[in-house]
C-alpha cells in the first residue's frame, strides 16, 4: 500500500533492540556448528516451531539458550553486522543497541570478547551503511544488584564505547528499586539510563524507574496506562516510551494487535516510538512493527510521522544528527 511504502522509506531511529534477540535461526545453527555447541533443536523449522510463547519468561528461557552459541569475538561481530544491514535496508538511520553482558560473562565469555566484536561491527556498519549507532549495556534484573555492580565495573575500560545502561529480563518480582545504587553509580559516571518497565509489571514499576532510577526513557511502558495520573505525568514530562508491538503480541501482553495500546498512547500525548525488541524471535524488524500497528489500529500518515519523529527526539545521539532528521 501507499502507507506501507511511506513507512518503508521514512527515515527512522530504533531505540529498543536486544542484539542477542536478532539472532536468526539460520545463524544460530551455523554458529552452533562453528563453535561445537549442542542445541536442543536441529533445524530452522524446529527452532521456529519453538517460538510460541505465552509470557516473557517463556521467551527468555529460549533467548538465553540461543545466545549460548555466541562464543568468539567474530560471532558478536557477525550477529551485529547482520542486524545493522537489515536495519539500514529499512532506512533506520540511527540505532541504539542493547546487549546483555551478564548473559555472556556468566557462562565464561570475557566482557572484552563481547564488546570488541560488537564495536567492530558498529564501526564497520557506520562506514558501510552511513547510519549512526550507540551501545546500551543492560543489567539482568533476575540477578542481584552486586552482580550488576561488578558488570558496571567491568565495563569501565570501555567507558567511551557505551552510551548508557538499561535493565531487562524477568520483570515481575524484580522492581527497579532493586537496582537503585548501581543506577546512581552509572549516572555519576555519565551514562544515560533507561529501564524496561510496565511490560508485564505494574504501573508502579514505571513510577519507580522514573523516581528511583531517574531513567530518561521507559522501555515498553504499556502498563503505565492503567494509571491515569502516571499517564498524565509521562505526557507532561515527555518521557519517551520505546514500544514494541510484535513483541507485545508474541508474549501475550496483548491478545490481538487491534487491542494494542499504541493509539491510546498517541492520543494521550505520550512520546511513543516503535521498535522491534527481539526481531528474530517475534517475527519482524522495525518496518514490520510499524506496518502491523498501522494496519491493526488504522494509524494515519500523521501518526506514522509522529512516531518516526519521536524516535529521533528520544535518541541519545548528537544534536546535529537529530536535527538532520527532525
Ligand atoms: N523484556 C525483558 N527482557 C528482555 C526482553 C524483553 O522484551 N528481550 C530481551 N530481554
Ligand atoms: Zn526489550
Amino acid at each position: 500500500t501507499d502507507l506501507g511504502q511511506f513507512i518503508a522509506q521514512l527515515p527512522k531511529a530504533e531505540l529498543h533492540i536486544h542484539i542477542e534477540g536478532s539472532l536468526e535461526p539460520e545463524m544460530m545453527l551455523a554458529l552452533a556448528a562453528r563453535n561445537g555447541v549442542q542445541l536442543r533443536y536441529g533445524s530452522v523449522a524446529e527452532l521456529r516451531a519453538a517460538y510460541r510463547f505465552t509470557n516473557l519468561q517463556d521467551f527468555l528461557d529460549l533467548y538465553y539458550e540461543g545466545m549460548s552459541v555466541l562464543r568468539q569475538e567474530q560471532d558478536f561481530h557477525d550477529l551485529a553486522m547482520a542486524y545493522l544491514r537489515r536495519a539500514a535496508s529499512q532506512n533506520v538511520r540511527h540505532v541504539e543497541i542493547f546487549f546483555d553482558p551478564q548473559g555472556h560473562t556468566e557462562r565464561g565469555i570475557a566482557f572484552k570478547t563481547v564488546i570488541d566484536g560488537l564495536w567492530r561491527a558498529l564501526k564497520d556498519a557506520e562506514r558501510e551503511f552511513g547510519l549512526t549507532t550507540g551501545l546500551i549495556m543492560c543489567f539482568l534484573r533476575h540477578i542481584d544488584e552486586a552482580s550488576a555492580e561488578r558488570t558496571l565495573q567491568q565495563a569501565l575500560p570501555w567507558r567511551d564505547r557505551i552510551i548508557g545502561v538499561g535493565l531487562d529480563s524477568s520483570e515481575k518480582g524484580n522492581p527497579p528499586s532493586k537496582f537503585r545504587r548501581v543506577f546512581e553509580r552509572a549516572r555519576d559516571l555519565g551514562f544515560a539510563t533507561v529501564a524496561h518497565a510496565g511490560e508485564e509489571g505494574p504501573a508502579d514499576y514505571v513510577r519507580e524507574a522514573l523516581d528511583i532510577l531517574a531513567v530518561r526513557r521507559i522501555d515498553h511502558g504499556n502498563r503505565a496506562l492503567d494509571d491515569p495520573e502516571l499517564t498524565a505525568r509521562l505526557a507532561a514530562e515527555k518521557v519517551p516510551l520505546t514500544v514494541c508491538p510484535l513483541s507485545n503480541l508474541r508474549l501475550c501482553g496483548v491478545s490481538d494487535m487491534a487491542q494494542h495500546p499504541l493509539k491510546h498512547m498517541l492520543r494521550a500525548g505520550l512520546m511513543a516510538t516503535v521498535n522491534s525488541d527481539d526481531p528474530a524471535y517475534f517475527g519482524g524488524y522495525v518496518t514490520e512493527n510499524f506496518l502491523a500497528v498501522q494496519q491493526a489500529l488504522g494509524l494515519t500518515r500523521e501518526d506514522i510521522v509522529t512516531l518516526a519523529r519521536n524516535s529521533f527526539t528520544a535518541a541519545f545521539c548528537d544534536e546535529a544528527v537529530k536535527q538532520r532528521h527532525l
